[in-house]
């Protein structure tokens, strides 16, 4: 047993509901408090005094100087794998061209699959996990990561393959998901019906069999793939057992709604989603996933994030980070901006990067720093847990620990 602290403040988000609005008085925070883990996961969070008398026995990991300590965040939304960058398309895009023109004139998804394409496994590796890194850095642990770049099966595969490496070189955990309905690629022969086939087809069963991905993506959208294709293409994905999460409603509405019809854990973007479409989402288990970073990449309004929780939906916050529409990959910067946009309170953003996004994966076991869970948490040099979005980003992490052991 190992006790860590003692933190000025521990926000630990026990208690707080999975879905809907929160105000910050619902936050429960522990003054001068310490954290006993074992086992990678916590045992007991109390005043470090207390649990100094309480376990004699336990080691003590001390923090120096005065410092705050907030759950571990999620990524539940990235592209990290990918090859070549799309700084000319950024440029482009803000001399007046649109994301749509652009992809239509070489630029775009299409333009970083031939990159990833023509990127080694080595390659790829290496810029993944500099990426992953840098999220570590901002103390997040748990990364989604989506494939989406390779569009056919040698590459598709190449991208989960390079994902599965990873998650041996680093103790966060990565989630990877099956994003080979991105976009049909303009190499295949065939119809976007029948590109979704080929996956269903070719690619999934070896996803399955190489045990690369339990999830899989589509990209829902006039210039990807149309919503009665695709929700027969998720209807099959699900029937094959795998997880469903979709990227719906980004410029046009309706796709949220398939999403919610097939059980998706989330509806991601969500830009242009309609208010009849806001309530069945709130409605409904899928989690509701608003991407800032896409919003400010692009030039583009926001995913409506407080109607989602007044409607009493599952809101949760993630990067997108890709080459082409979200390059920032900084989620607390792109999470405090949403909050000055959108009205959201400290409590439901906190919650939005932590247990709510973790939920969106599937994993219930972090997220709040409470008994049982996963001892994943971050801590920042400051006397107040508020400075953390208010520095919107800026004021850096101290320490970062994963299964309480600091990385
Ligand atoms: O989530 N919308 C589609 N896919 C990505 C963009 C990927 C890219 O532009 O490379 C997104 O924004
Ligand atoms: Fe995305």
């Amino acid at each position: 047993m190992k006790l860590i602290g003692p933190f000025k403040q521990i926000v630990t988000l026990a208690n707080l509901p999975l879905r809907g609005k929160l105000s910050d008085d619902q936050l429960e925070i522990i003054e001068n408090g310490g954290i006993l883990v074992d086992d990678g996961k916590v045992v007991e969070i109390a005043s470090f005094e207390f649990l100094k008398n309480e376990a004699k026995h336990s080691q003590i990991e001390l923090i120096e100087d005065e410092q705050i300590c907030l759950p571990a965040f999620t990524d539940s939304h990235t592209h990290i794998c990918f090859g070549g960058n799309r700084a000319n398309d950024f440029a482009m895009r803000n001399a007046g061209k649109t994301y749509l023109e652009i992809a239509e004139s070489g630029g775009g998804i299409w333009s970083s699959v031939q990159h990833t394409r023509n990127a080694s496994e080595v390659e790829l590796l290496e810029t993944t996990l500099e990426r992953i890194n840098s999220l570590i850095s901002l103390g997040i642990t748990t990364i989604e990561i989506k494939s989406g770049y390779g569009l056919d099966l040698e590459n598709e595969l190449k991208m989960l393959r390079v994902i599965q490496k990873a998650q041996t070189f680093t103790n966060a955990t990565l989630v990877p998901t099956c994003l080979s309905a991105h976009l049909k690629p303009r190499d295949f022969k065939g119809s976007s019906e029948e590109y979704l086939n080929y996956i269903v087809d070719e690619i999934l069963p070896q996803v399955k069999e190489e045990k690369l991905s339990d999830r899989v993506d589509i990209f829902i959208e006039k210039s990807a793939f149309q919503p009665e294709e695709s929700k027969q293409f998720l209807l099959k994905a699900k029937a094959l057992g795998f997880h469903i999460t979709v990227h719906a409603d980004q410029f046009t509405p309706g796709s949220s709604r398939i999403a919610v019809e097939v059980g998706a854990k989330s509806a991601d973007h969500l830009e242009a989603t309609i208010d009849q479409d806001i309530q069945f989402l709130a409605n409904s288990e899928t989690v509701a996933v608003a991407l800032p970073g896409a919003s400010l990449g692009l030039g583009e309004k926001f995913t409506p994030a407080r109607k989602i929780l007044d409607y009493n939906g599952i809101l949760a916050i993630a990067s997108d980070w890709n080459p082409g529409s979200a390059p920032m990959g900084n989620l607390i910067t792109q999470a405090s901006i949403l909050a000055t946009f959108e009205k959201l309170s400290t409590a439901e953003v906190l919650a939005g990067i932590t247990f709510r996004s973790a939920f969106a994966l599937g994993l219930d076991d972090r997220g709040k720093l409470e008994k049982r869970k996963k001892a994943d948490f971050v801590t920042f040099k400051t006397d107040n847990f508020q400075n953390v979005l208010y520095q919107q980003g800026s004021l850096k992490k101290e320490s970062v620990f994963i299964d309480g052991i600091k990385v």
